[in-house]
């Protein structure tokens, strides 16, 4: 049996809902503790493990949870997104940056290792928008790009300077089944498969030609777990490596959708805040490094990912 004790912060978002039973199966249910800020009623894993609420704005109150059950890994999902980051620049800070602060903290003396979810918008207008590279500049235009950058670096310095094996991706937009994604700019590549079974039509906020790159939630969670048993020997960067496995527009997508729903119909409504966080972010990424130096290698691309996710879908839906 594995002596990894796992603490997952965020356990109840849309990475978390999935992680936590990927990561039971895995290590088995004992070894990994799921928190968050509150109880959603419909998370299914809550009975099957251990929970714990926990709110990450408080740093004592992490301390003690990875006392009480002797955690030596954290995956830090927490976190705001985008779009409710331009609402409430100030909270985002809060959560995203002091809540981070806190987890490392609290990780040193016990020497947890960490992983940590960077995004595709730690880059920003200056960056190469075409298979943006592992190491272009990265200078964001939204808080929540400025707190992911921040934590990449923080994330590196405590590498540094303290030892703590500290391991990231840069997600694009993840696409998913269980739960929805709360407040990101991404949100509308999940949206538009409810929207498509239940409708029929779909609103989007984006316009049809921008181009960002996307994952499926079978693919982000393979990932994560690979990059945090991988080889340190075999890692350049450690942290904050582009993923990526799917490149899209709106109307790509719909036109994929449409293949199974050809009497599905989309118009555009544009969300100026959410198109502009779009415009300053890649088209697309370089993810060699994050291939050659520990595999990464997706297995769902446009076309078998629509399909799962519409299989899935319409079973829940219907
Ligand atoms: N999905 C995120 C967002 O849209 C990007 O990391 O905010």
């Amino acid at each position: 049996m594995s002596k990894k004790k796992i603490l997952i912060t965020g356990a109840m978002g849309q990475i978390g809902t999935e992680l936590v039973p990927y990561l039971r199966e895995l290590y088995g249910p004992d070894h990994v503790v799921a928190s968050g800020r509150r109880i959603k009623p419909e998370c299914s894993f809550i009975d099957q493990g251990p929970f714990e609420l926990l709110d990450i704005t408080k740093p004592g109150d992490i301390s003690a949870v990875i006392r009480k059950h002797g955690i030596n890994t954290i995956y830090h999902l927490a976190s705001l997104l985008s779009a409710t980051g331009e609402e409430d620049p100030q909270t985002l800070w809060e959560i995203n940056m002091n809540g981070l602060v806190n987890i490392l903290e609290a990780a040193r003396e016990p020497q947890c290792s960490i992983f940590f979810p960077s995004s595709i918008a730690v880059f920003g207008p200056d960056a190469p928008k075409v298979k943006t590279p592992q190491d272009a500049l990265t200078r964001p235009t939204s808080i929540y790009g400025v707190s992911k950058v921040s934590g990449e670096l923080l994330c590196d310095y405590y590498h540094l300077k303290y030892g703590l094996d500290i391991r990231g991706l840069r997600y694009p937009g993840v696409i998913s089944n269980a739960a929805l994604p709360g407040g990101g700019t991404t949100d509308y590549a999940v949206h538009i498969f409810y929207a498509a079974l239940r409708e029929g039509r779909y609103t989007c906020f984006l316009k049809e030609d921008s181009s960002i790159d996307m994952i499926y939630m079978p693919d982000v969670l393979e990932g994560a777990v690979q990059l945090m048993n991988a080889d340190p020997a075999g890692l350049v960067h450690r942290n904050a490596f582009n993923v990526s496995a799917i490149t899209v527009t709106p109307a790509e997508l719909y036109r994929e959708l449409k293949k199974h729903i050809p009497e599905f119909t989309i118009n555009y409504e544009i969300d100026p805040v959410r198109q502009a966080i779009a415009d300053s972010w890649p088209d697309s990424l370089d993810d060699s490094a994050a291939r050659s130096e520990w595999k990464w290698n997706p297995k769902y691309n446009l076309e078998t990912m629509t399909r799962d996710m519409l299989d899935v879908l319409s079973k829940k839906i219907r």
